[in-house]
């Protein structure tokens, strides 16, 4: 038995209409992590259960080390929790996933390959590159984060906000249901930053994936997502899931936008 208790599927259309006909759904199940540090137990997660539906984009914020890392990994198969369940559509995970794609705060491009060949990495390891649709799919995937003109160029040789860029085409270009985003602009300028916040959003609307994101940044979890997910300092809890029902574009001028910042911010004691 390897399917969720009662089944996963709960809507099947994701916001602004993006089709997520091919499923998305994350659940957490009352999972717990521990790990060992200086011989004492370190209890990480304690019983966190977190139920993203298809489509939607979906923020984690809480104090640093408190364990938001911990569960993205979890949530990419990268680690295995000591309790509870984490289910991808439906089925347990059990390992990391094309359909699952990461992307973390330090670009993981491989220094010796091309940006073209960093992001046709996926299609290369599924044996899959010479297809056409493919080949094209990796030309769609460097016009639209726009490095169409570096596609030859090695990674010492872009901008933070370039590789980053780069990193997310090479998660994309797998068609991954569910993208998990651990800090990924948490090392990038202000300017940088809000243009990859917006080229976010773009791809999440056009791609119509489901969105887990870590971030420190209160603003741009709500300018992104659909919910914001706050976590207890460790061990992890969730203390608060709040809805976003602001319409997108987000304004950081609206009310509604600056009382859920206050909202948010004094759950985290800021
Ligand atoms: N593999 C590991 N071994 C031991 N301790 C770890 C490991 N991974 C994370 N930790 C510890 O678990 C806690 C939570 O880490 P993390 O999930 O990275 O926090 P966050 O992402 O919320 O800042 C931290 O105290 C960190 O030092
Ligand atoms: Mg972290």
């Amino acid at each position: 038995m390897n399917t969720i208790p009662g089944g996963a599927a709960p809507e099947s259309t994701g916001p602004g209409g993006a089709a997520t006909a091919g499923g998305g759904a994350v659940d957490a199940l009352n999972v717990v992590q521990a790990f060992v540090s200086h011989r004492r137990p370190l209890p990480v997660l304690d019983d966190v259960s977190l139920s993203v539906t298809p489509g939607r984009f979906v923020s984690l914020v809480g104090p640093s080390g408190c364990g938001k890392s911990t569960l993205l990994r979890l949530i990419a198969g990268l680690d295995r929790p000591i309790r509870g369940e984490i289910f991808a559509d439906g089925y347990r995970v059990d390992g990391p996933d094309p359909s699952r794609g990461v992307v973390f705060q330090d670009p993981t491009l491989l220094p010796w390959l091309t940006v073209e060949q960093n992001i046709g990495l996926g299609p290369q390891v599924r044996g899959v590159a010479d297809r056409p649709d493919e080949r094209e799919r990796v030309d769609e995937m460097i016009e639209m984060v726009d490095l169409g003109g570096f596609r030859r160029a090695y990674p010492s040789e872009l901008s933070g906000g370039m590789a980053q860029r780069a990193s997310l085409a090479r998660a994309l270009v797998n068609r991954p249901r569910i993208l998990l985003l651990d800090e990924p602009l948490g090392k990038l300028d202000a300017l940088t930053r809000s243009t990859l916040q917006h080229d976010i959003a773009r791809l999440w609307e056009a791609r119509g994936f489901t969105g887990i994101m870590v971030t420190h940044d209160v603003e741009e979890a709500l300018l992104l997502s659909d919910r914001v997910v706050v976590f207890s300092p460790r061990p992890a809890r969730v203390i608060a899931d709040l809805p976003v029902a602001l319409e997108r574009p987000r304004a950081r001028d609206d009310p509604g936008f600056r009382a859920l910042r206050r909202t948010i911010l004094g759950l985290l004691g800021q």
